[in-house]
């Protein structure tokens, strides 16, 4: 969204909020901003929308959470002993509400809820990427020294705290970090590919004669995708920005195109025409159906895929980096992970930290590792020995967490994400060249960057 496209949708809220515009002439405005019906209307809602005061079970401060998406159910059983424990004493009641699948929808959730200073949801989930962005509208209410003091942050890995960190504020709490795993079947392939044209040679190898689909992987346009592109690239030791000026545009290199061309070559190859429609979730249904030999996924979907109740593969498989390409000698997952945050308009704001800094005990960082596979933020957890026997994903992480990198920081982020995807995708719907779609989006990652 341009700035001036911004300035007219703050008037307008506004002016609903105060009373000064009808609903017919809010919906017409925006559209005439350009904003679509369906945004318009959600954001009419949550301009009147508040649940402060209901739900819950009586208590004094019922607060609302709206997570990322948990397919685990972790988080539903975390909020649960909160409310029985903690909760009961101190007069607080969590409602958890299970997010949507992909993070830009949650996003836009947020976005309208916040534009409209509403706290329909007082705990936010945010996404690594967004700490900046949200910190630079002053949507969330920085964590103080006091709340949480640096003898209790020293505890947990530096990369994320950085990533929640905005002019020298702490404007959200690291739950969790995320990495990109390569997942391969070990009853299928007998060499785990170092490079990307080893994974492609294997895949091919094996499917359609022994598995349906080589590898299935995140080719959907939205944030998925920048992670999946970010980790090719890296691969090929290209970037998207200048780690030491990001306003300067690195992207049409080329690694880049050797990158984004061995992308281009998976379509309706190893992986499945579809794999333009898949997010995580439809890429471990794939997986966990047994019809791939290879799947690029986030540590959730190990915990998942070991289950024999759901999994049709469980122990059959296995994790590593993700390869590397060209003159390259080391692979690189994309970091990614949620952070809690208090929302700036919520009522109960101490109310919000007290489940927030419960989220961050040993406790639920230990069930988030073992119930939900997924990789916590407090250190001792890698080398805890409980969930080393349960998970033993934790055991294989050490080097991946080591070469992991971020995508771009920025707080027009999703700016830059946007142009992500959109070049790129088009590129995997062969509907442009690889060049043309590194030229264009040098050209659009050049605009959002320079009006950051
Ligand atoms: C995971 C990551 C998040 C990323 C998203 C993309 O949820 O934790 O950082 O943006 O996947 O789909």
């Amino acid at each position: 969204m341009l700035p001036e496209q911004r300035t007219a949708l703050d008037d307008i809220i506004g002016k609903i909020r105060a009373g000064r515009l009808t609903r017919r002439g809010f919906l017409e405005r925006a559209a005439a901003i350009g904003l679509a019906s369906s945004a318009a209307v959600s954001l009419l809602e949550a301009c009147g929308g508040n649940s402060n005061s209901s739900g819950g079970n009586g208590a004094a401060k019922n607060i609302v959470w709206t997570s990322e998406q948990d397919p685990s159910n972790t988080y539903k059983a975390l909020v649960d002993d909160f409310n029985k424990t903690i909760g009961q004493q101190k007069g607080i009641h969590v409602t958890w509400q299970q997010g949507p699948a992909k993070t830009d929808d949650l996003l836009t959730q947020y976005t309208n809820m916040l534009r409209a200073r509403s706290s329909s949801t007082d705990v936010l989930s945010i996404d690594i990427v967004f700490p900046a962005q949200f910190a630079a509208s002053q949507w969330t209410t920085p964590i103080s020294d006091s709340q949480w003091p640096s003898s209790e942050r020293q505890n947990y890995l530096p990369g994320p705290i950085q990533g929640c960190t905005y002019q020298g504020k702490l404007w959200a709490a690291p739950l969790r970090t995320d990495l990109g795993l390569l997942y391969y079947r070990k009853d299928l392939v007998s060499k785990v590919p170092a490079t990307w044209d080893d994974l492609a040679k294997s895949a091919a190898a094996v499917s359609p004669s022994k598995v349906k689909y080589g590898y299935v992987w995140q080719g959907d346009q939205y944030e998925g995708l920048v992670c999946d592109f970010s980790e090719v690239l890296y691969g090929y030791g290209g970037s998207i920005l200048d780690s030491n000026d990001p306003t300067k545009v690195t992207v049409n290199s080329p690694e880049a195109k050797q990158a984004l061309a061995q992308m281009v070559s998976w379509v309706g190859t190893i992986s499945p025409a579809a794999v333009t429609t898949y997010q995580e979730e439809p890429s471990r249904n794939v997986w966990q159906n047994g019809d791939a030999a290879f799947m690029r996924n986030w540590p959730y979907a190990y915990g998942l895929g070991n289950d024999p109740k759901e999994s049709k593969i469980a122990n059959k498989f296995d994790i590593t980096a993700l390869p590397y390409g060209g003159s390259n000698t080391v692979g690189h997952s994309a970091i990614g992970g949620w952070n809690l945050a208090i929302n700036a308009f919520s009522k109960n704001p101490d109310a919000v930290w007290e489940f927030i800094h419960y989220m961050l005990q040993n406790d639920a960082q230990k069930r988030i590792a073992i119930d939900g596979s997924r990789t916590s933020t407090l250190q001792s957890i890698y080398t805890d020995s409980d969930v080393l026997a349960k998970q033993p994903l934790f055991g294989k992480l050490g080097p991946i967490l080591k070469n992991a990198l971020p995508r771009p920081v920025s707080p027009k982020y999703s700016d830059v994400s946007d142009a992500i995807q959109r070049n790129v995708y088009q590129a995997l719907k062969k509907q442009v060249s690889v060049d043309a779609a590194l030229s264009n989006l040098e050209a659009d990652l050049k605009k959002a960057v320079a009006a950051s």
